[in-house]
């Protein structure tokens, strides 16, 4: 069949690609055969495991650790994925915590920190190895919150994020840089663990309109899939946009 995603080969650090939705997206570029650095911030487990789940996949697959809020320790991740990969074709940011209980300023500073600080200090690092080469596609996950009235440091970070994304591809257009977003609804990862499965179900049948005559709940391949499209060739006229992806449920609210 004719290649028409033109994945293949090419090189992807992707934030948070250890757990949930960036996990899903790593498992599924690796299929395609992308090669993947899976970034995390602590849980050396999971690290662990996703090698594990990598092994006899089309793509390779190495695991940084670091946190993205700090800027210098993003200026190490970069250079480790470049000396191992040489190159940076696609960065999916995908990092990401909870709102921290309760509302005090360093929790409201931190979230600001993990979902957007760490847009400034990616886009500081991983953007000049782009430009280079005039070409890149970076895909950031947003949230279904950045649509919502939330005032809380999650929806606010997360909208930061959306519009952090459509001025960065206003100016990255020239160099053939795509730069999208997407917000996922709720999505079904370790994020929500806390949520026990009988209600996960209720939740899903309730709010996922797409979801109503389905099995189970949505996991992170939901979203997944449309980062694949989004790095791939068939996106290559989208820049500047968010793609809610949510089976329905925003517009069942
Ligand atoms: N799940 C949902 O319903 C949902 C809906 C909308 C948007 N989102 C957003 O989607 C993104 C992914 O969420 P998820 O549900 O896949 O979460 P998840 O399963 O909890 O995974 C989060 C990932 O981010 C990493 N991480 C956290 N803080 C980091 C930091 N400072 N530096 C580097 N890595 C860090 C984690 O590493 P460790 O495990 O090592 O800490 C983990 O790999 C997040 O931005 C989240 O807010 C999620």
């Amino acid at each position: 069949m004719k290649d028409i995603l033109k994945v293949e080969g090419k090189k992807a650090l992707i934030t948070g690609g250890t757990s949930g939705i960036g996990r899903a997206t790593a498992l599924l570029f690796l299929e395609f055969g992308i090669d993947v650095a899976a970034n995390y911030s602590k849980n050396d487990e999971k690290a662990k495991s996703l090698v594990e789940e990598a092994k006899g996949k089309k793509g390779r697959l190495i695991t940084v650790k670091g946190d993205v809020s700090d800027y210098e320790t993003v200026r190490r991740i970069v250079e480790e994925v470049i000396k191992e990969f040489g190159t940076i074709d696609f960065l999916v940011h995908s990092a990401g915590i909870p709102t921290p209980q309760p509302d005090t300023p360093e929790n409201w500073d931190k979230v600001m920190r993990v979902h957007l600080y760490s847009c400034y200090n990616l886009e500081k690092f991983v953007v000049p190895v782009m430009k280079e080469k005039r070409s890149g596609k970076i895909v950031i996950v947003s949230s279904l919150c950045a649509h919502s009235t939330g005032k809380n440091a999650y929806s606010c970070s997360m909208a930061g994020k959306i519009c952090f994304a459509k001025g960065l591809a206003k100016e990255l257009a020239p160099f053939n840089i795509n730069v999208n977003t997407v917000s996922p609804g709720t999505i079904f990862t370790p994020m929500l663990e806390y949520i026990p499965e009988e209600e996960r179900i209720k939740m899903t049948k309730e709010n996922i309109p797409l979801y109503r005559n389905k099995e189970g709940y949505p996991k992170g391949e939901e979203v997944a899939s449309v980062i694949l499209f989004l790095v791939s060739d068939l996106s290559r006229h989208i820049t500047g946009q968010d793609i809610i992806v949510d089976g329905g449920q925003f517009i069942h609210y």
